[in-house]
């Protein structure tokens, strides 16, 4: 599928969608949100080889490309006939979704068996938000986006589809309802090199316990969902248990994260495979070293994910108490330390609050060799981003977007 198609020519005829399979539409679907959702704000990282994939489905063409989609994208009849298109696709769905629930018609009669077309209700919701943003009424309005991760040597590929919900204005503690740059930097990063983020070990490897995830502000579940999907990939981790833990505190962002992992994953009983299972639970940081702990948190974690979680100034103090009450401790776990990776956009308005990861977690310089185990930086990298994208969300037009990734660990962890 190339993007650089216009839709007049990309999309079935209206007058015979009907005679399409579901999967013809889905692909047809897909094809229209990779031309019209915006690109997640500073997420392509900067290189110097050209990546296997790229992020979002709609990026999958090379850079040079961007002005091509730009023409298409700003094409006021190609637009249009989109619109017209959806409009024909949720008729045509809804009239499928009638029939098969009045029971009169069963699917195979209606010559649509593919198990997707089960999600028919998902697909509309999809056309609905695409319209939407198509006609120009949704501009923070809710979108799907498809993800797509590579490994450097294109041997490995991760899909992850999720939806960003509309902020609520009233209230800023609902960013989470969105995707960030740093999440799609994250999740990019460790599905091209698993080993560096403690996710790869060879079969060989004494420890075969169960390996536990968790991510804290997870937002949308991006990082989560991904690294849930690569562990499945990886036969390292065929026959070993793993447990994926998607943490975040305002309701409506952790609606919205549960709906984007039941979408992937059954909701009865969370088990990706009889082995891997990823879970939504609340996690306040503010609040965690004063209430008890619930179960969910009860066993130490071997890596922890953090994206986008430095922006106030008690952040980085709540999460390293957080991080301390929940990171396996060095003594527990000789070959495979834990580690917490952190990933924070150094927004030029938040330069405070940024650096207080560097005042709260010292370096290891600083630790006394001889004193108890304490959470300290083990290295830090820059990462710098085009700034493509979203313009909605923070920095202006143009800018680059630098990123500071971050290990952290126990002062006595050896890498
Ligand atoms: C900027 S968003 C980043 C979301 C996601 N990690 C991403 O990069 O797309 C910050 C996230 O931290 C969460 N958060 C903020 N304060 C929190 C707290 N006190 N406890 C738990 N989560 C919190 C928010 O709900 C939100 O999901």
């Amino acid at each position: 599928m190339s993007v650089l198609c216009p839709p007049t020519t990309y999309l079935p005829p209206i007058a015979k969608i009907a005679s399409f399979s579901v999967t013809q539409l889905l692909d047809a679907l897909t094809y229209l949100q990779s031309l019209y959702h915006p690109e997640v704000r500073g997420s392509r990282r900067k290189r110097v080889q050209a990546p296997v994939y790229n992020r979002e489905q709609n990026l999958r063409l090379c850079y040079e490309d961007d002005n091509e989609l730009q023409v298409i994208r700003s094409d006021a009849f190609e637009r249009s006939y989109s619109i017209r298109w959806l409009t024909a696709l949720i008729a045509q769905l809804e009239v499928w979704q009638d029939l098969s629930h009045s029971g009169e018609v069963s699917l195979d009669d209606l010559g649509k068996p593919e198990p997707t077309f089960v999600h028919t209700e998902m697909i509309v919701q999809q056309a609905v938000s695409l319209l939407a943003i198509c006609a120009g009424v949704a501009a923070a309005g809710m979108i799907t986006r498809n993800f797509i991760f590579g490994s450097i040597d294109g041997q490995r590929r991760v899909e992850a589809q999720l939806t960003d919900i509309p902020l609520d204005n009233d209230d800023y503690g609902s960013v989470g309802a969105q995707t960030w740059g740093g999440a799609c930097v994250l999740a990019e990063m460790i599905v091209e090199d698993p080993e560096r983020f403690g996710l790869d070990f060879s079969s060989d490897d004494p420890e075969s316990r169960r390996l536990n995830v968790l991510e804290l502000g997870a937002g949308t579940g991006l990082v989560s969902l991904v690294v849930t999907k690569l562990l499945d990939t990886l036969p390292s981790f065929n026959h070993r248990e793993v447990s994926v833990v998607a943490t975040d505190f305002h309701p409506s962002v952790l609606a919205n994260l549960r709906s984007n992992v039941n979408a992937i994953v059954p909701s009865t009983d969370n088990q990706i495979t009889s082995t891997h299972s990823i879970t939504t639970h609340f996690l306040d940081w503010s609040s965690f070293s004063t209430t008890p702990r619930p179960n969910y948190l009860s066993y130490p974690f071997d890596v922890v994910f953090g994206a986008d979680i430095i922006y106030e100034a008690q952040h980085a103090v709540w999460i390293r108490d957080c991080l301390k009450g929940l990171m396996r401790r060095p003594s527990d776990s000789i070959v495979s330390p834990a580690v917490f990776h952190l990933v924070i956009p150094l927004r030029p308005t938040h330069t405070f609050e940024s650096s207080t990861v560097e005042s709260v977690f010292l370096k290891a310089c600083d630790v006394d060799p001889n004193g108890d185990a304490d959470l300290i930086i083990l290295s830090k990298e820059s990462i710098m981003c085009d700034a493509h994208g979203d313009y909605t969300r923070g920095q202006g037009l143009g800018e680059d977007v630098e990123y500071a990734y971050y290990k952290i660990g126990w002062s006595n962890t050896r890498l």
